[in-house]
């Protein structure tokens, strides 16, 4: 939180940033407040801070300090903010373990209207839909709807909050004039305290850029290699922040940032009437999603002009608006035009080099004036538009007829584009259908886009383009109809359909309402008993106040150096030479390691640590820069001269890897009955494909690794954020060829992993190791988010063909799968995943015939290894999807397919294992009976026929996952528990805390063996205290030491037979959702989420619903907006946060309601508990497939006949694409022969 005193209004504006983004020197007069600063466990807690811990907001606790600061600047705004306040400040802030819903619980216990349940407590919610019976209470008495207990929070005081420094408000009172210059080794920056000294300073550096918020500037020096040498900051200058109002208009300085222009906006529309706000409104309305709060508070609205970048959402609006420009300079005042000639970068019409924007001049609108903006991203917020535009129309006063019309564009283009003679032309038209038609003709024609346009979605930008102007068309009919109203007597407009209104509405933005339901403990378990008690998690506070210490939180080490890794940027080539003379020549570079450094070997043959002389994708390790800091060795990996010979083939897609027989491991298969007999006595047989995407795991925490090399013996000490450190112990000694017991792992916690942590960190530990050696010094290595992505691998996108035989009422009798996924150019997991993709392929159903067959290809790009679900949430798309298929052709909804095939008695798996479905079938009717699923089945049939535009779509699925692998080893796990004299006790174990709350649910297993042992000494002082008996059993020299071993399951399974016994148990559950999309841009709302898991005996039902919730949010995005996107040349496009969407706070259903199935079946497992980390990821498809019922019933009513392929994600591209309509017809398409596309699928 940056404070500081604001010189018009003299109040102190609080406000949240996005730090990375914040050049030091602005901070100058400004106090900044960082989570360490708002409390802490030794002295005293914050209540945010002790509220999202309890409220179980954390789980790796790597997200929480910056939804702790977020929520704390709200809190400091408004200590009693509204619920909008709240999704707004936690609109910026990404988690990826927890799902979002507890975060925003914990901040709705400060808020004045607090939406949750009012009847929590009573076993019962108001938000369920079977009303307050008292029958259902008495049945659910035993059930728990409280995680937590609102009445142990601290209240907020917000007269305890820090003060302003009084010294920084002296300061700010009587501001100095003079200007202040800092300098750095290489950037100059010059901060003048008067409006002539900036003016002075930009004519004598006319190249020198104006840092406002830096949000433009920043990631073009950080990321594109921009580089000034000297950057003027206006910051001072109280003259860029005025304000003025007139009667005919607003002037906005250009140094307000955009949450001032927002306020300043909603302000004026509040003061005036609504035929004069008309700009302002559609300026408000998208400042509410651009980007987040932190970047709204940081850029400025003339950094936000002056940057004219193509996916602005305030210059269309600001163009078509007629707003000017007021520019100053030495030489004085004049105005331009913010009109198409500026935002297309022409002299004539630009700014000149030595003036700057001092203010923006917006008029206001008249009556017969209409503006109106559109945005469609590949989520509501924190995404750059696809597409944006601003439209406006002044109609002839009284008529329909067109007398000015301006539109215009952004992200069709390298700038934002005017449709200008489109729009003449259209002038003296009247407003109807005819003129809709012609419009869409000539703007089709007028913004045009080539097939290989950057960004790619070419045809989704053209389809936008003209459905924008439709929905325009139509908000402009829907206000004349009002103006009617107000005049009788004026011109008859044309009617809107009531079944195209709902075109006209944007979806809300809301956040989460639900229910989480558990078992309550037995009331004759003792309270000191915590096993089925939803305990904080053991870290929760410590995530909370900033006080966990993650590896790279590790304080600098003496000596430390800092590693930086070289990748290729050729897919397949042959490495020529490698020349590294000139990085070595930089200062501060201590030495490039390569392959021939490595004492031990280098990875296996065909995963190799470095390459030596062949790389196989683009981001394959060739050799690691060490120089004294991290920016010394990333300018020195800039210096390294590689040359390459391209190899063939170069593989990428999956149907290249089939064409070219290139497989990474051979065919995996399952098969019973007679497939091909059965085939021949079906009703019907469908065939079809299924295209799911990969994932990218983003954790919070990238990959990083400290390795210190000690004086003795070649011992090593590895600080690592790794899921396995024995593999990344075992990884370095055979590097360095020395034994295991040199090298010791430690692994505090880990910021998140869900796979991505357990293969790769070996790599980077081994690389960092030998740097260790060779240099003699601690060696840190810590991958950006931009290398992590490219380097690492995801989850294996999956091609699937479907073959299906059914019966006319929708028995199916035959099913023959076979599947492809895409490996990369490493083994790694991937024959695992297609085993495990395979073994769960059949899902919940009983077919007789079946054939599952399963391969791993291998492509030119990076290794793809384990991600949560391992193979699951992609293969069991394609056994949901013939589900669809079959209903679609029995004429029968998929929820009915379903229930006729699920198991219902115990039988046996495809693999011949025998199971009980009895709990997959509580869960599916829990489910169906907690949703309600059957009335709003009917309301949204209903709903469908009311609307065009905008259809709803339900789907209900149900799971059956099998947990573990089939290998006897990977089922043991041992524990080591010691209590110390003074009664202190440490629990070591073989599990690592990943944000699944390990630690705290070995906390509530007590040691029994030890309890056993101490039984005699508390029977005979039985008053006595735990120190006590612990310093009598030291004197009775008994062992305060126990080992603990779990010697699990026995796990087979037999290939060659296709029979085993692979999984000691199955987590069952079922989810329900219901969307809504909006046909003309494919965006979707999710209405409703019901979840029935069954966690059989959970040990700790807060940590366990957290997965499920976790879990289910991560597999939603990567059915709806996770997408990654690679060129021709195999370099993944998506590397930040910028191009790859995961789900953010809005995206969570709108009510969202979790069950654990009470009393369930007991596994073999500790405690009867199961483990729910992975499953809940699958139940996200409920969201994919609710989507795709939306869209088939489009389809159908558009009378659209034939099947559309299943790809997922169902992003908003790919959604308004299949909803098929007079819009989709009319785009031009091109011959993808013609031209090389910007991007292609790899699945
Ligand atoms: C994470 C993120 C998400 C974003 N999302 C969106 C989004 O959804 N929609 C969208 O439209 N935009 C988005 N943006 C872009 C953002 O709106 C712009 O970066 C921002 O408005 C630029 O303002 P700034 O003050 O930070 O400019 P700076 O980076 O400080 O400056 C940018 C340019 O403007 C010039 N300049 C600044 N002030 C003046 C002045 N007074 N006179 C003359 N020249 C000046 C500078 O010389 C420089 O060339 C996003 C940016 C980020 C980082
Ligand atoms: S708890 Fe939010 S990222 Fe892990």
């Amino acid at each position: 939180m940056v404070s500081k005193r604001d010189p018009l209004s003299a109040n102190i504006r609080h406000f949240s940033i996005t730090a990375c983004l914040v050049p030091i020197c602005s901070l100058y007069g400004a106090a900044v407040t960082t989570v360490e600063g708002v409390g802490s466990i030794n002295t005293r807690l914050h209540p945010v801070q002790e509220r999202i811990a309890k409220s179980h907001g954390t789980q790796c606790g790597f997200c929480t300090p910056g939804m702790v600061m977020s929520m704390y600047t709200l809190l400091r705004n408004h200590p009693q903010p509204s619920e909008e306040q709240l999704l707004e400040a936690l609109g910026g802030n990404l988690c990826r373990c927890t799902g979002y819903r507890p975060i925003l619980a914990s901040g709705r216990t400060f808020c004045v209207e607090s939406n949750g349940c009012q009847q929590k407590g009573t076993g019962k919610c108001c938000l369920d839909p079977r009303g307050n019976d008292s029958s259902s209470l008495l049945r659910e008495s035993d059930i728990c709807t409280e995680l937590f207990a609102e009445d142990e929070f601290q209240p907020l005081d917000p007269t305890q909050e820090l003060i302003f420094p009084p010294e920084l408000l002296r300061m700010a009172e009587k501001p100095e004039k003079q200007t202040l210059i800092f300098r750095g080794e290489r950037v100059a920056w010059i901060s003048p305290g008067t409006l002539k000294d900036l003016l002075e300073l930009k004519a004598k550096h006319p190249e020198a850029p104006l840092i406002s918020g830096n949000t433009s500037l920043g990631p073009a020096v950080k990321s594109q290699g921009h580089f000034h040498p000297i950057l003027l900051s206006p910051a001072r200058i109280s003259e860029l922040s005025m304000v003025s109002k007139t009667s005919d208009g607003l002037t906005i300085g250009a140094g307000c940032s955009l949450a001032q222009v927002k306020d300043i906006l909603a302000e004026r529309v509040s003061e005036l009437p609504e035929e004069k706000t008309q700009t302002y409104r559609a300026l408000l309305k998208h400042l509410r999603s651009l980007a987040s709060q932190q970047i709204r508070n940081m850029a400025s609205l003339g950094g936000h002009i002056i940057s004219r970048h193509c996916y602005s959402d305030l210059n269309p609006i600001l163009a078509v608006g007629n707003a000017t420009l007021n520019l100053i300079s030495e030489e004085g005042t004049r105005q331009i035009p913010l009109n198409e000639h500026f935002l297309a970068g022409l002299a004539s019409a630009d700014l000149k080099p030595e003036e700057i924007l001092e203010s923006v001049y917006i008029p206001h609108s008249q009556k017969w004036e209409f503006v109106s903006a559109f945005r469609q991203a590949q989520c509501q917020q924190n995404a750059l538009a696809d597409v944006n535009a601003g439209m406006r129309v002044i109609l002839k006063e009284g008529t329909d007829t067109i007398k000015d019309l301006s539109i215009a564009y952004g992200g069709v283009g390298a700038a934002t584009v005017s449709a200008q003679k489109s729009c003449q032309q259209l002038v003296g038209r009247p407003w109807n259908e005819l003129m809709l038609e012609e419009a869409c003709r000539l703007l089709l024609e007028e913004v045009s886009l080539p097939g290989w346009a950057p960004g790619g979605k070419v045809e989704f930008k053209r389809t936008l383009v003209v459905s924008f102007f439709f929905k325009f068309y139509l908000e402009v009919l829907q206000e004349l109809k009002k103006l009617v109203k107000l005049m009788p007597d004026s011109h008859h407009y044309p009617e809107i359909s009531d079944q195209f209104l709902s075109a006209l509405e944007d979806f809300p933005i809301t956040g989460p309402q639900g229910v989480q339901r558990y078992q309550r403990v037995g009331s004759h378990q003792s309270l000191q008993d915590p096993v089925g008690r939803p305990i904080m998690h053991l870290s929760g506070l410590k995530h909370a106040t900033g006080e966990a210490i993650f590896c790279d939180d590790i304080p600098m080490v003496d000596r430390e150096l800092f590693m930086v890794l070289v990748t290729s940027t050729r897919a397949h080539a042959k490495i020529i030479s490698v020349d590294l003379s000139e990085a070595l020549d930089l200062p501060g570079v201590i030495d490039v390691i390569t392959a021939e450094d490595i004492p031990g070997t280098n990875g296996s043959e065909d995963d190799k640590l470095m390459a030596v002389d062949e790389v196989l994708c683009v981001g394959h390790i060739i050799c690691a820069v060490v120089a004294e800091t991290e920016v010394q060795a990333k300018s020195a990996t800039e210096k390294i001269k590689i040359t390459y010979e391209d190899l063939e083939p170069v593989i990428f897609t999956i149907n290249d890897a089939i064409k070219h027989n290139s497989f990474l491991c051979p065919e995996k298969k399952l098969e019973q009955g007679n497939v091909e007999e059965a085939f021949e006595k079906v009703d019907q047989i469908v065939e079809g494909e299924v295209h799911v995407g990969g994932q990218e795991h983003f954790y919070m925490e990238t990959q990083r690794v400290l390795v210190i090399p000690k004086a003795e013996d070649k011992e090593l000490d590895i600080y690592v954020s790794t899921q396995d450190p024995a593999h990344v112990q075992k990884t370095v000694s055979s590097t360095l060829n020395i034994p295991i017991n040199r090298i010791t792992c430690h692994v505090k916690r880990v910021g998140g992993g869900f796979g991505g942590k357990v293969g790769r960190p070996a790599v980077f530990g081994a690389i960092a190791a030998v740097g260790a050696i060779k240099t003699g010094h601690p060696i840190r290595l810590v991958l950006d988010r931009k290398d992590d992505m490219l380097i690492t691998g995801g989850r294996h996108p999956l091609f699937g063909k479907y073959k299906v035989g059914f019966m006319n009422n929708g028995r199916i009798k035959a099913l023959d799968i076979e599947c492809f996924v895409n490996g990369g150019c490493m083994l790694d997991d991937s024959e695992l995943v297609t085993e495990s993709l395979i073994l769960k392929l059949e899902n919940a159903y009983k077919i007789r015939n079946l054939r599952f067959r399963g391969r791993a290809c291998m492509t030119n790009l990076p290794s793809n290894t384990a991600f949560r679900g391992f193979g699951f949430p992609q293969g069991t798309l394609i056994t949901e999807s013939c589900i669809t298929a079959v209903a679609a052709k029995c004429g029968l909804l998929p929820e009915k397919i379903r229930e006729k095939n699920m198991y219902k008695t115990v039988d046996k798996t495809i693999y011949k294992q025998a199971f009980s479905p009895e709990t997959l079938i509580r869960c599916w009717n829990e489910c169906l009976d907690k949703s309600s699923f059957h009335s709003r089945r009917m309301q949204v049939e209903e709903f469908n026929k009311k609307n065009y535009w905008k259809k709803k779509g339900m789907a209900i699925i149900p799971m059956k996952f099998s947990v573990g692998f089939a290998a006897t080893s990977y089922h043991q796990a041992a524990a080591l528990v010691h209590i110390y004299t003074d009664g202190s006790v440490l629990v070591t174990h073989g599990g690592n805390e990943l944000g699944q709350g390990i630690h705290t649910k070995m906390l509530q297993n007590a040691c029994q063996i030890l309890l056993k042992r101490l039984e005699p000494i508390i029977k005979k002082n039985p008053e006595g205290t735990w120190e006590d008996w612990i310093e009598s059993a030291f004197e009775q020299r008994i062992s305060l030491s126990a080992t603990g071993y779990f010697r699990g399951y026995k796990a087979f399974m037999d290939w060659e037979k296709g029979e085993g016994d692979p999984f000691p148990y199955y987590v069952y559950g079922a989810a329900c959702s219901e969307v809504e999309i909006d046909c003309l841009t494919g965006a979707h709302k999710k209405i409703r989420t019901d979840i029935v898991m069954d966690a059989c005996c959970s040990l700790n039902p807060a940590i366990d619903i957290g997965q499920v919730e976790g879990s289910f949010i991560q597999g939603m995005g990567l059915y709806t907006t996770e997408e990654l996107k690679y060129s021709p040349e195999g370099v993944l496009y998506s590397r930040g946060p910028d191009e790859y969407k995961i789900p953010t706070i809005t995206d969570v259903p709108e009510e969202f309601n979790v069950s654990l199935l009470p009393s369930s079946q007991t596994p073999p497992t500790i405690y009867s508990s199961k483990g729910l980390g992975e499953s809940g990821m699958f139940l996200g498809s409920s969201v994919f497939f609710a989507i795709t019922d939306a869209v088939a019933t489009a389809r159908r009513e558009r009378d659209t006949v034939e099947d559309f392929t299943v790809r997922s994600p169902a992003t908003p591209e790919r959604v308004r694409m299949a909803c098929a309509d007079r819009f989709t017809e009319m785009i031009p398409r091109d011959d993808p022969k013609t031209f090389r596309p910007w991007s292609i699928p790899i699945a």
